[in-house]
Formats: structure tokens, C-alpha cells, sequence
């Protein structure tokens, strides 16, 4: 059968499509494909394989309706409207899973390099205004010990969860819509409302969806509850965050600083004053890029689309 791919994906995934007798087109540039080009291509193929931010509203399900699947290569499926796929029997599936400890460690990253600062010590180096060692200079904050609020406890929330207990003996709260009392259990974590989230965290890490709920839930009002200590760190979706509230908040100290693996609009431009601000991080959302977990969400992909075209259930499906 005939699969179109919206970018290309690492060569695992490809081949083991190839050796399934299929054939593949790949969009390989990096510009986004718009609605009516997608539309267009998925129209004259069996199934798609989507990367990236890729709308898949009603209106494409409605004009892709024999579609025998969506594989989308991402955790993630904000971009695409779920309720029109089940309409029109479209199966969608994702990535959930084999890219959880990759997106943690980068929150962890982010977490380490906004509270030493890390960033803006490499730029001091670099625009020669390291003079030499200053003993009450480029202070940072200390994790050990401290509490990591996370927001939206799922399985990547728990990775970070279990490194930040092991080495840096964190206490661990959350706020999730439905408390998870196993998960409580495992990370001896503790379920609060999101205002005292706000209030107990020494550093808030975001890890939910995107949705009508979660749009910029982190506005000016939630960043005034925050401790002005409090490192705010996001690597699942930018729009949870107001971005010109969190700006203000950097800017008049609300909070101290914050690292961002996901922005919005995405890519950031160059020009974003989040980018000249002390005590910010900002990654172009490289949580999952390494090697061995974007070859996992290849070959997932890859299996999905496979069990799809074969009449059977997507292992990942997302609309059951
Ligand atoms: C995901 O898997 O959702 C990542 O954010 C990439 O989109």
C-alpha cells in the first residue's frame, strides 16, 4: 500500500515499511506542509505518517475519510482532532512511552542549567566579560533537597519524578486532573491543588497535554503564586504557558528563571526577548532527539501503520 510521510523519519522505521512491501512517499523538507497540500497528498495515498504539528482537524478527516490510518510519530496529539477520526473510523495512534526517559532528562537539563545559570555563563565567556573568579558573583540555587512540583504526573512526570528522588532527594507534589494513588505510592509523591503547586514548588516541571483546560494555565496570576525562587520549566507543550506573562515575570522578577524545550509559536524567533533574558534556557523541543529514541518511535510508528494496513488493531491507537 501507499504511505505518505508528512517528514522523513530515522531509516529503521523506513525499512522495516520497505521489507513490508509498501511504498513510501517522504516529504524530506523541513517547511511545514499546509492543510490543503496535506489534504491533498494523504488523498492519494492509504496512510499517513505525521510528524510534527501537522493540523488534523475535521475538515481533514471529513476529505480523508479512507484514510486506513494516522501514525503520528510524537506522544503528543493536540494537532489532531480526535473526535473527527473516530467519526469518519479513521484509527490514529502515537509514541507514548518509548520517549520518556529522553524527554526527562531533558527537563532535567533545563532544571539543572536555570538553576546554576548555565546559559548565560557560557554567553559571559563568550562575550569576554569573565574577568576572573568572583566568590559572591553568578550565584545559583541548590536542588538538593528541594520540592519539584510536577504538573501533569504521567510517564514521563514519573522519570523525572525517580532521578530528581534519587540524586537530588527531592520531595515530590503534583497536581494532576485525577489523583493517581499507585504513582503516589511508587514516588511517595503528594497530590495538591494546583494553587498550592504553585505556592510549595521550588521548581515546576510541565509535563501534561495541551487542551482547552491546560491553555495557558501558566498566566500572570499563576506566576505571582509561584516563590520568587521558583524555576519554571516546560518541555511538553509551549501554549500551556502565556508567554508574554512568563516574559514579565523573568523580566520583574516574579520568579527566577526558567527553561523551555517547547515554545509557541515554534520555532522561536530569533529575535524573542525570552532569548536576551538572564536565567533562561530555550531549546528548539529536543526532548526526544536522541538516536536510540527516535529509532523506538520510528519503528513504532512503523508498526502501528503496519498492524493498520493489515485490518488489525494499532498496538498505540488512540481512539479505540
Ligand atoms: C511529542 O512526542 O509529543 C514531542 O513533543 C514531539 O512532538
Amino acid at each position: 500500500m501507499n504511505i505518505f510521510f508528512t517528514r522523513k523519519i530515522p531509516q529503521k522505521g523506513i525499512q522495516l515499511l520497505e521489507e513490508a512491501g509498501h511504498t513510501l512517499t517522504i516529504h524530506s523538507e523541513t517547511l511545514a506542509l499546509t492543510k490543503a497540500e496535506l489534504i491533498n497528498l494523504a488523498k492519494q495515498h492509504d496512510a499517513v505518517l505525521s510528524v510534527g504539528g501537522n493540523q488534523l482537524d475535521a475538515n481533514f478527516f471529513e476529505q480523508c475519510k479512507h484514510l486506513k490510518c494516522i501514525a503520528l510519530m510524537s506522544v503528543g496529539y493536540d494537532n489532531v482532532d480526535i473526535n473527527a477520526a473516530s467519526l469518519y473510523k479513521v484509527p490514529v495512534s502515537n509514541t507514548s512511552g518509548v520517549l520518556s526517559k529522553a524527554t526527562s532528562d531533558v527537563a532535567f537539563l533545563l532544571m539543572l542549567a536555570v538553576s546554576r545559570n548555565a546559559f548565560n555563563m557560557h554567553k559571559k565567556i563568550e562575550q569576554g566579560n569573565w574577568k576572573g573568579f568572583e566568590p559572591t558573583a553568578d550565584l545559583g540555587i541548590e536542588l538538593y533537597g528541594k520540592t519539584l512540583g510536577i504538573f501533569g504526573l504521567g510517564r514521563i512526570g514519573i522519570e523525572l519524578a525517580k532521578k530528581a528522588k534519587a540524586a537530588y532527594e527531592m520531595k515530590i507534589i503534583y497536581h494532576n486532573r485525577k489523583r493517581n494513588i499507585e504513582t503516589e505510592n511508587l514516588l511517595d509523591a503528594e497530590y495538591v491543588s494546583f494553587d498550592e503547586l504553585l505556592k510549595q514548588s521550588d521548581v515546576i516541571s510541565v509535563h501534561t497535554n495541551l487542551s482547552d483546560e491546560t491553555k495557558d494555565i501558566f498566566d500572570q496570576t499563576a506566576f505571582k503564586k509561584m516563590k520568587p525562587s521558583a524555576l519554571f520549566i516546560n518541555t511538553a507543550r509551549g501554549a500551556v504557558h502565556n508567554e508574554k506573562d512568563l516574559i514579565d515575570a523573568l523580566q520583574n522578577k516574579t520568579i527566577w528563571g526558567a527553561g523551555l524545550d517547547v515554545t509557541n509559536p515554534e520555532p522561536m524567533d530569533k529575535n524573542n526577548p525570552l532569548l536576551n533574558l538572564p536565567n533562561v534556557c530555550v531549546l528548539p523541543h529536543i526532548g526526544s532527539a536522541t538516536v536510540e529514541t527516535r529509532d523506538q518511535m520510528a519503528l513504532m510508528a512503523a508498526r502501528n501503520i503496519i498492524a493498520a494496513l493489515n485490518n488489525q488493531k494499532m498496538p498505540q491507537v488512540i481512539n479505540k
